[in-house]
């Protein structure tokens, strides 16, 4: 017994120690152990020169670019390097059909041809502080169930207080579900402008097909620039602003790379969630992907339509297609590789690992029942979530319609708040010219009526909004015809307010209740929203915030289990490091896939006039007359495009620098691969792939298609 006992612990150490190459490492609190492995791999740097507070260090060249993404300075001038599907919105924001930079690319060949891009902005690290005893000081007395409610204005106020009167903007992370909170301080700046983007046929190649995939020869980057003031602070847009002056930049390898280098990469990974359960898991597999996907096909086919008649709408809704698709993927695909790898059967073992290390700890008695229970109270409503979500919400005229809400709320409060009110109109007036501006009304009349279809066929018929699909019934048709719904989405668009300019800006100057509460697409998004808010939210905020409080638990355990181990927390959008190697690998039996591939690859994908796979008749020619010029590889002599190492990144880690041993960039990470699509719950060292691309076919694109030998200039190249 008590050997068994041996075993399953040891198990679970194992699995909860970072294997090989697994893990998202704040590289201020990179452990002397996790160094050490890092430099018997390979790595030529100090400490210091990764990360430090007082001296200039790799750190001061990341940042966290937009909202989700990741950038590096390589330039004493503030050249931003990022991914393409980064910038993607600035680009697109950025054309018309008149000047098609998605299309066409754009180079700016000095800076006075750098474009602005209002709304974007890049943030610097500037400390990292443990704030963990401030924070359970004030959540002393709370009860564990009210903590997830609690939690947020705690943070908000501890930081606000911290950034006080600085110029620099504080965020508190939660780190292992609540046992540890850091404090990050960052510096913003708002002056970022486009300088250069590849064709979207280079930028983008191989679309949702050969996304998620590998061998992959997307040419994924996109160039920017920060801009300060004349007093080296950050600015708004301004055209006197200055190029931003970095405390660090990357210098460029065109040394190329081979199977079994050393790789680093920085950045800002979004999310994991490496100690889920596996009651989570279940739960994501059975429910939350599979329908998740189902209507977010249901929408893509509505939009695809009208994009690939339109170049116009293609602008128009290229950046919030391109997101949808690429999660409607991912999510597909995770499912399908949780189930291959069997992660369920791999935390069930943990778990009961766990139990019998907790046995004689009191605190973590029954731990596992209260959490299978609390999935199992949530469990019949979760499908009904997702539909609101990603159904009835994916309508972009009921989402917006639905985010009304909160002004008629505001309206209709006693006593009425003028200043409130006001607010809320003005944050309404951004919103609705956002709206309208992304707003295709063909594709979104579709997906209004096939999100109201699926939401009768799949679910549960108890939980649905009864007076909606009543009258429904009695005005347009049976409830299983497609007309029905057709002709009801189409009776919304015709009649909805929010469509017609000079109606909306009436009622935008003098907001009325009355206005809101006739209006067909108000009234059909409040009709689900408030049916769920009513009976069934309740159920989703006790499921969250149990499952804070036993996640917070579970995880006190893990820590403790394992307090002689470097264990790295869950990706959480602050800066890490990853550290492993450029490497092969099997992608399933019989099958091998290199570490590399090169521009040969384009030309056999090559399809001219393809959606997905067409080129810029130059870059064919480039490549067919093998005019690489510094950027060939020496060992095939092509221009390798993309390479994959086994670091472990995730979302947010898109347009991180690549660095080699020496703290030179050799490439950009932009994806991982099909068969780790599971990564977010577990890493499999076998499969774990990040998909990169290679330095120098960036910059062969830049130079010899875009002709912008001022980029090229600027940096510093390290040749051998
Ligand atoms: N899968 C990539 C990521 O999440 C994004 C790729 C964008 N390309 C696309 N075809 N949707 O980082």
């Amino acid at each position: 017994m008590k050997k068994i006992a041996f075993v399953l612990v040891s198990v679970l150490c194992l699995n909860f120690l970072s294997k090989a190459d697994e893990g998202m490492w704040l590289p201020q609190l990179l452990g002397d152990k996790i160094y050490a492995n890092m430099v018997k791999q390979g790595l030529k740097l100090s400490k210091e020169q990764l990360f430090s507070i007082n001296k200039s260090s790799i750190k001061d060249a990341i940042v966290l670019f937009g909202g989700g993404c990741t950038a590096e300075v390589v330039s004493n001038q503030g050249l931003l390097f990022t991914n393409h599907h980064c910038g993607y919105d600035n680009i697109a924001s950025a054309s018309s059909v008149a000047h098609n930079y998605l299309k066409e690319g754009f180079w700016a060949k000095s800076k006075q041809e750098e474009i602005a891009c209002p709304g974007l902005s890049v943030q610097f690290l500037i400390k990292l502080e443990d704030v963990t005893t401030q924070v359970q000081e004030k959540l002393k007395g709370i009860k564990p169930t009210d903590v997830a409610a609690k939690l947020p204005a705690i943070l908000a106020e501890l930081s606000a207080k911290a950034s006080e009167g600085s110029g620099y903007e504080v965020r508190i992370s939660t780190f292992f579900k609540g046992n540890q909170f850091l404090q990050f301080t960052y510096q913003r700046f708002k002056d970022v402008r486009l300088v250069g983007a590849p064709p979207e046929s280079i930028g983008k190649f191989g679309g949702d097909t050969d996304n998620w995939e590998w061998p992959r020869h997307t040419g994924d980057f996109s160039i920017f620039r920060v801009y300060m003031a004349k007093d080296g602070k950050p600015a708004e847009y301004k055209e006197e602003n200055i190029p931003y002056v970095p405390v660090h930049f990357l210098p460029v390898s065109l040394k190329g790379i081979k199977d079994g280098d050393f790789s680093m990469i920085y950045g800002y990974p979004g999310s994991t969630n490496r100690y889920e359960t596996s009651f989570g898991i279940k739960l994501k597999v059975d429910i939350d992907n599979p329908n998740t996907v189902s209507l977010r096909d249901a929408r893509l086919k509505c939009m695809y339509a009208e994009m690939i008649k339109d170049p116009a709408v293609k602008i128009q809704l290229a950046g919030y297609y391109a997101g949808v698709a690429n999660y409607w993927k991912f999510f597909d695909g995770e499912s399908k590789q949780l189930i291959k790898h069997n992660v369920i059967a791999q935390k069930e073992k943990e778990e009961e690992a766990f139990t019998t290390w907790a046995k004689t700890k009191p605190e973590f008695d029954n731990l596992f029942t209260n959490i299978k229970n609390n999935y199992t109270n949530w469990q019949p409503y979760a499908k009904h979530r997702v539909y609101i979500n990603e159904g009835i919400l994916g309508s972009p005229l009921l989402a917006f319609a639905n985010s009304l809400k909160a002004l008629d709320n505001a309206l209709s409060a006693q006593p009425q708040k003028p200043e409130e009110i006001t607010k809320i109109t003005n944050a309404t007036k951004t919103a609705y010219d956002k709206f309208i501006k992304a707003e295709n009304i063909v594709s979104d009349r579709n997906i209004l009526a096939i999100v109201t279809k699926l939401f009768y066929a799949d679910v549960d018929a108890d939980q649905r909004p009864q007076a909606f699909y009543t009258n429904l019934k009695t005005g347009f048709g049976s409830l299983e015809s497609d007309e029905t719904y057709t002709k009801y989405a189409k009776q919304v668009f015709d009649n909805t307010f929010l469509l017609n300019k000079d109606a909306w800006a009436n009622f935008i100057t003098k907001p009325d209740t009355a206005t809101l509460h006739k209006d067909l697409a108000f009234k059909t998004a409040t009709a689900f929203t408030d049916n769920y808010t009513k009976n069934y939210a309740k159920y989703a905020t006790e499921f969250n915030a149990n499952n804070y409080a036993l996640n917070n638990l579970y995880l006190k355990g893990v820590l403790q289990m394992n307090k002689n181990k470097d264990m790295y927390p869950d990706a959480n959008q602050t800066m890490r490091i990853s550290y492993g190697n450029v490497k092969s690998y099997t992608p399933r039996d019989g099958a091998y896939c290199k570490e590399i591939c090169t521009v040969k690859g384009i030309l056999e994908k090559y399809k001219p006039n393809d959606y997905e796979f067409d080129a810029p008749a130059k870059l064919i020619e480039l490549i067919k007359n093998k005019d690489f010029g510094q950027y060939a590889d020496k060992k095939t002599g092509e221009v390798v495009v993309g390479f994959i190492t086994n670091n472990d990144i995730t979302g947010g880690n898109s347009g991180s620098p690549v660095l080699n041993a020496k703290g030179e960039l050799i490439g950009l990470a932009f994806d991982g691969n099909y068969e780790a699509l599971s990564h977010k719950i577990a890493v499999d060292k076998d499969f774990n792939r990040t998909i990169c691309l290679d330095i120098r076919y960036m910059l062969f694109v830049v130079d010899k298609l875009g002709g912008a030998k001022n980029i090229i200039d600027e940096l510093t190249l390290i040749k051998n």
